[in-house]
């Protein structure tokens, strides 16, 4: 089939609109998709989601688009694809209904060949629905945040995501693939078809191998065929050589039975081009993860589906920038927590080189909040999972299926071990290739009230789990994974070693700060194949849930809670926005967090933080996912001679640390809880400047220099790009700074400020990092936290010119231009940035 991108010229309103509303109520406004309904409405103390959400409250999004379906595909099949839309929604063509989904993150497809009208300008019309309040622990954004395809092709075609292609082998110099086709017949009679395989490398069209055989549909059916082809000297995938191929299927409808012997003439046929990489995979408890035969242990983070100031909009570019940052920092692997991800990041992944831990649901039967996915569960949970394996069971990237996060049914209630086990065996069922996984956590919750009695006192325990109820519990649970997903339970490894010792484990889930003192643990442990953290980037929602306080009382109730009382059960109060627990702000800069996490993981950079004197000799205290509440900043006027704590994070031996060009000592890193590859010193507050310099064998490794700043004086803008494609997908991130008159940002400097786009793009997002925040990312508003900001801008359809002026309070504003050049639609050099399935777009 062909896949056209109707991205273009929507018509959003708000509420509910049927047939007769569309005539009588708001002219709506014209919206590009992918778009989010949420992220530009205000938000509320009042919220019903509260922190879970943001303050986001949510609501009815409407959209329509008026296409015109050419006459010439009268006799062909006609279709809209869906990357995932939130949440709730249905479908209607020409005010029928035709289509109907619950969970937003599954792709699916809807098939409007026996509604459309031929020739005619057909009226497409999507209500979501995210008003079922609580509906998700998290930020959802709402409505066609992944944008949506028209589809159509003959009447004998190939299914969408009907191309799969796996590595059965490599060896001899060949890659020994085998290639399934998913075909379609949806006319009245039998048919036969000659399918083929033919595979190129990505970007070219030279035919590196072909194969392929004829094979019969019935009438209203849908037939497999298999394909052996072999690969001649395969250019392996892998993180760090991310080499990718394209499969291209043909499907030559050559008529019946009869015809066919006659004649074998092709009468239509179809084509579906489908990205793919050569690897194997392999997770055993004495090797670990194997990727293409080497151990892999993976560095990962996890990652909610939001891009921070876009909301819940999916674009190449924002993924694509993410999964860039992350590597720079070490990071391998990420887990989608706790869904499906967008065919963007999937893509991104690919292309850059990423591992995902690849996550179905957080919820199955049992409910986490009372309007989640548990309500459609039991009749979607197939059809929802098939459609998300189909679609990214070909992305090399794609190593480790997870069924789930912390599902309460893992302690066996609602039939959860034989659930468990189904949808384990549905997953192998699509796709025999890749391990699958879960990640499982303590039994805070999942038991019946009489078991949970004894519970909550294990779960106190300091030393975790005081007897192995856990391993009793969830063992029924692990039937049918490969790998099973450890929540915060590093201290259970060496224990369930013991007990399962072909159990290959994985930290699916684990608090940030803890890094230092787990990861050698990982690497000495074969049998535990790598970290996620708890996350890697910020998202909204969960608001507030990573903090740290400095208090002077031990008897203060925050102190005597451990840091729990900093996490309310009713949430962090408004306006906290973020969960503010990541190694990346949601701008992308890097927090002490993550830069402390990469010099665990081998950087051998030094980094300079300090905690700010106030907080000197003060009680610390975080919540589980919290990091001490340093910066890179040696601007504390006020504070002259007072004293102050500066935090050096460091992979060397000794660190030396100068102010004002004086050493003020040299210590050995500590290489103890909590926090080793670290150093502290305390010291005197003088502006100026202040050093740290790391050594090893007595020679300096690197170094890190914090200063005093001066007043704000200008604002300076980094754009990260200067020209973008005039598709109505491409981004510009621009990052916002406050400077001193010497070009050093300055750390305090908290303006109010304001941007303005004019030509061919829009501001699709202003705003700061700051997790606390009133802030309407759309309206161009905003306050610089922490010296910095960030623009971004959207492409929109035609090319030209684009201006960025930002301004703020007190200095002098200034602009920066930028220019939209290759459309993709006429320009076929470019790379598409879906090169999934056929895309083209609509000439109208
Ligand atoms: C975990 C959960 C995550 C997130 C995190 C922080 O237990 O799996 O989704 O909620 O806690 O609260």
């Amino acid at each position: 089939m062909e896949n056209i991108c109707i991205d273009d010229k929507w018509i959003f309103r708000r509420g509910f609109v049927d047939s007769l509303g569309m005539l009588n109520e708001d002219p709506g406004v014209e919206v590009n998709l992918p778009h989010d309904g949420m992220i530009g409405t205000e938000v509320e103390a009042a919220a019903p989601a509260k922190s879970d959400s943001g303050y986001f409250v949510g609501g009815l999004t409407n959209y329509t688009k008026y296409v015109d379906i050419p006459k010439e595909w009268e006799n062909e099949s006609v279709g809209l694809k869906f990357d995932g839309a939130m949440m709730n929604v249905t479908v209607d063509i020409n005010g029928c209904k035709v289509g109907s989904q619950h969970y937003g993150y599954a792709p699916f497809y809807v098939d409007l060949t026996d509604y459309v009208t031929f020739g005619e300008t057909n009226r497409i019309t999507i209500n979501c629905n995210t008003s079922m309040y609580v509906n998700s622990r998290w930020y959802t954004g709402s409505g066609l945040y992944r944008g949506v395809m028209l589809c159509h092709g003959p009447k004998v075609n190939i299914v969408p995501d009907g191309v799969f292609v796996r590595t059965k082998e490599v060896s001899d110099g060949y890659a020994f693939l085998e290639a399934e086709v998913e075909i379609r017949n949806s006319t009245t009679e039998n048919r036969l078809a000659k399918v083929t395989v033919s595979i190129c490398e990505e970007g070219s069209d030279d035919v590196l191998s072909s194969s392929g055989r004829v094979i019969q549909i019935n009438a209203g059916k849908v037939q497999k065929a298999d394909i052996a082809i072999n690969l001649k000297d395969p250019k392996l995938w892998d993180v760090e050589h991310p080499n990718l191929y394209k499969v291209i299927a043909r499907v030559e409808s050559i008529g019946t039975y009869r015809t066919h012997i006659i004649s074998e003439k092709a009468e239509a046929f179809d084509i579906s081009e489908t990205l793919f990489g050569v690897r194997t995979i392999t997770a055993d408890a004495l090797r670990g993860l194997r990727i293409n035969g080497e151990t892999v242990k993976l560095k990962g983070g996890c990652l909610h589906h939001d891009n921070g100031l876009l909301g819940a909009v999916s674009l190449y570019e924002a993924e694509a920038r993410k999964v860039k940052k992350l590597k720079e920092t070490g990071f391998n692997a990420i887990r989608t927590a706790h869904n499906p991800p967008s065919a963007a990041l999937v893509e991104a992944c690919d292309r850059l080189g990423m591992y995902i831990f690849d996550e179905a649901f957080d919820a199955w039967g049992i409910a986490k909040r009372g309007g989640d996915y548990s309500q459609f569960f039991d009749n979607d949970w197939e059809k929802d999972l098939t459609a998300f394996i189909r679609r990214d069971r070909n992305h090399p990237s794609v190593i480790i299926w997870s069924t789930g996060n912390e599902i309460p049914e893992r302690g066996g209630l609602n039939d959860g071990y034989a659930i468990a086990t189904k949808l384990a065996d549905t997953i192998k069922k699509l796709d025999g290739t890749r391990p699958v996984s879960n990640g499982i956590c303590s039994l805070w919750s999942g038991l019946d009230d009489e078991l949970m009695k004894g519970q909550s006192q294990m779960q106190n325990s300091s030393e975790g789990l005081i007897n192995t109820s856990w391993e009793t519990i969830t063992e029924p649970f692990t039937n049918g994974l490969d790998i099973v997903g450890y929540n915060y339970m590093e201290e259970l490894y060496e224990r369930d070693h013991e007990l399962f010792p072909e159990r290959v484990m994985l930290g699916s889930e684990n608090f940030p700060k803890e890094i230092g003192f787990r990861w050698p643990l990982v690497e000495r442990l074969p049998y535990v194949i790598g970290d996620f953290t708890w996350t890697a980037w910020d998202y909204l929602g969960e608001a507030g849930i990573g903090k740290a306080a400095y208090i002077e009382d031990e008897n203060d109730p925050v102190v005597k809670s451990n840091g729990w009382a900093l996490m309310p059960s009713a949430g962090s109060p408004y306006p906290w926005r973020c969960a503010n627990d990541a190694d990346y702000d949601i701008l992308g800069h890097l927090m002490p967090q993550g830069a402390y996490r990469s010099v665990v993981w081998g950087n051998e950079k030094t980094y300079l933080f300090t905690l700010h004197p106030e907080y000197f000799g003060k009680i610390e205290v975080m919540t589980m996912w919290g990091f001490p509440a340093i910066t890179p900043t040696w601007n504390y006027k006020g504070w002259e001679n007072k004293p102050v704590r500066l935090v050096v994070f460091s992979k060397a031996e000794e660190v030396e640390v100068f102010v004002n060009g004086k050493s003020i000592g040299r210590k050995p890193v500590n290489m103890e809880r909590p926090m080793p590859n670290s150093a502290y010193f305390d010291t005197e507050y003088a502006p100026g400047k202040v050093e740290a310099v790391s050594y090893a064998g007595g020679k300096e490794v690197s170094r890190d220099i914090l200063v005093t700043t001066g007043e704000p004086a200008r604002i300076r803008l980094i754009p990260e790009k200067k020209t973008a494609k005039a598709d109505g997908h491409d981004l510009i991130y621009v990052g916002i700074e406050i400077t001193d008159n010497e070009g050093n940002v300055v750390p305090c400097g908290e303006l109010k400020i304001n941007a303005e786009v004019s030509g061919c793009a829009v501001l699709a997002g202003f705003g700061s990092g700051n997790p606390k925040t009133e802030d309407n990312y759309t309206d161009g508003e905003s306050e610089s936290f922490r010296g910095r900001a960030m623009a971004i801008l959207r492409s929109g359809y035609s090319k030209g010119k684009v201006i960025l002026k930002v301004s703020a309070d007190g200095l002098d504003s200034v602009q920066e231009d930028f220019e939209l050049d290759s459309q993709y639609k006429n320009d076929s050099d470019d790379i598409p940035q879906f090169t999934i399935g056929n895309m083209a777009y609509l000439d109208q």
